[in-house]
């Protein structure tokens, strides 16, 4: 994830980042009781306002992963987040799949992915800044209702890593078990593996249907 965009706020036991790279702007963090985040405040982001339990449930709202918090006293960039049971995506209405669970994000160093808990991929196939989604899909006028049309093979237990493979000009790959969610909440695919769509050009949206092929979709 890019580091230009990170911003750090320290508190006494505990520090927030915010990378807007990857920010999809949809509030959760705001739109709570809690005073861990306030809009307009400078700075936006106290930690000390909060007990660990209420800053950790505002974080974890945050459906993009831009939000992280850790420990003051480490250097390390530990994610101190314990993943969820079960790993799930929700492809949202014009905009973004987002991933929960316990995520490894697979780059160009395949030896090396990066772990996550949370992450907003682009579905629409016009970010900067893929695999994440960095809200092009408004300029751009993606469509999609969030509807999951299939029921997908089944799991036989649940949870485990998932891998997140992006595809060169072509899907996003998920391995691993997985529950995709409509949107609307009234259906679902459960599955050990499935191809995303991420050039909106599938008619079998949020899977891939090849169709990057014809539309000559390029990642890089
Ligand atoms: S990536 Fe869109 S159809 Fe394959």
């Amino acid at each position: 994830m890019s580091k230009a965009k990170l911003l750090t706020y320290t508190g006494t036991e505990y520090t927030v980042t915010w990378d807007r790279s990857i920010c999809t702007h949809s509030e959760e963090c705001i739109r709570t009781d809690s005073k861990l985040f306030e809009k307009g405040r400078s700075p936006w982001g106290q930690p000390d306002l909060v007990e660990f339990d209420e800053l950790e449930r505002v974080i974890k709202r945050c459906p993009s992963g831009a939000l992280q918090y850790r420990a003051t006293a480490s250097e390390a960039e530990t994610l101190l987040e314990a993943p969820e049971p079960v790993n799930t995506a929700i492809a949202m209405p014009n905009g973004p799949l987002y991933v929960r669970g316990n995520l490894s994000i697979v780059g160009s160093d395949p030896e090396n992915p990066t772990p996550a808990r949370r992450v907003a991929l682009c579905r629409c196939g016009h970010s900067k800044n893929k695999p994440y989604c960095d809200n092009s899909h408004v300029a751009a006028g993606f469509k999609d209702s969030g509807a999951v049309g299939r029921e997908g093979p089944g799991l036989e237990e649940k949870g485990g890593e998932l891998q997140i493979i992006p595809n060169k000009n072509a899907s996003v790959r998920l391995v691993g078990n997985v529950t995709i969610l409509a949107a609307s909440g009234c259906s679902r695919w459960n599955g050990p593996k499935v191809s995303i769509c991420r050039c909106g050009l599938s008619k079998q949206k949020p899977f891939c249907d090849s169709s990057h092929r014809e539309g000559n979709f390029e990642t890089e």
